[in-house]
């Protein structure tokens, strides 16, 4: 399909790229980060649910561990998934970046809208990867949500070593600052653009779209977004689990 007769993000259908290749090296030795339990689930069967919960995606891909492929297939066929959701996986690669291109390698033509988000945030509420989703509609290429900051941030000069003092370069007004998250929502057509042009390392796919002069927005992100990056943080999402369970049965 051109790019002149594809439907437009407005009418089009939303494809989520779930990159799920990293270890996870921070949270300790173990499986694959991505393949880790939460009260008895995989991090990213989490992941998949809460992405296929929203009404608007119709397809997700998971780039699972390059050895690791059958291992998630089957993962996804043993846990309850939405019927109305397409499901497609794929190796992934060295990095998050060759991760995201490998899926974006297996969209099929039909999605004009596509979601990338990070398997490592299992927890997403639906209402944030809708939001996304209405803003990439309404017209925006890039759109990532976000929060504020709690902490004052420093620029400093990295040390060599770990552990030694750094001299503080600059402390930019927090007022200014977003701490970024994922699903990032995109225009097709911008984010493979983005991916064939930039090859710059990048921990985010829309600072890829930025590289390319065009205009990203940001809209409310949610605190249960966070990343589950250190071993304090899977404390943190069982006890979401556990109150969004006490919420449910009330
Ligand atoms: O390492 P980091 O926490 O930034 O990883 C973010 C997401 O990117 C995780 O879901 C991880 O599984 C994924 N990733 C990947 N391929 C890699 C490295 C990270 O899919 N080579």
């Amino acid at each position: 399909m051109s790019d002149e007769s594809r439907p437009s993000p407005a009418q089009t259908a939303v494809a989520a790229v779930i990159p799920a290749a990293g270890r996870g090296v921070r949270l300790g030795p173990g499986a694959p980060k991505a393949l880790r339990a939460l009260n008895g689930t995989p991090m990213l069967i989490h992941a998949v649910r809460a992405l296929a919960a929203s009404r608007h995606v119709s397809l997700v891909i998971v780039v699972a561990p390059a050895d690791g492929a059958a291992e998630v297939k089957s993962l996804l066929d043993a846990h309850a998934l939405p019927e109305r959701t397409d499901f497609l996986v794929v190796p992934g690669g060295d990095t998050r970046q060759e991760s995201v291109k490998l899926g974006l390698d297996a969209l099929p033509p039909e999605y004009g809208v596509v979601l990338v988000h990070d398997a490592a945030r299992p927890l997403v509420p639906v209402d944030t990867v809708d939001a996304v989703v209405e803003a990439v509609r309404a017209g925006a290429p890039a759109v990532v949500p976000a929060l504020p900051l709690a902490d004052t941030v420093k620029e400093v000069e990295p040390a060599a070593e770990a552990g030694e003092p750094e001299p503080v370069v600059a402390t930019p007004e927090r007022a200014r600052l977003r701490a970024v998250q994922t699903p990032q929502g995109f225009d097709r057509t911008t984010l493979i653009r983005a991916h064939e042009t930039v090859t710059d390392n990048v921990t985010d796919d829309a600072s890829m779209v930025e590289q390319l002069g065009l205009t990203v927005v940001a809209v409310p992100g949610h605190e249960e977004a966070f990343k589950v990056t250190r071993p304090l943080d899977l404390v943190l999402a069982e006890a979401v689990l556990a109150r969004r369970r006490l919420n449910d049965g009330f």
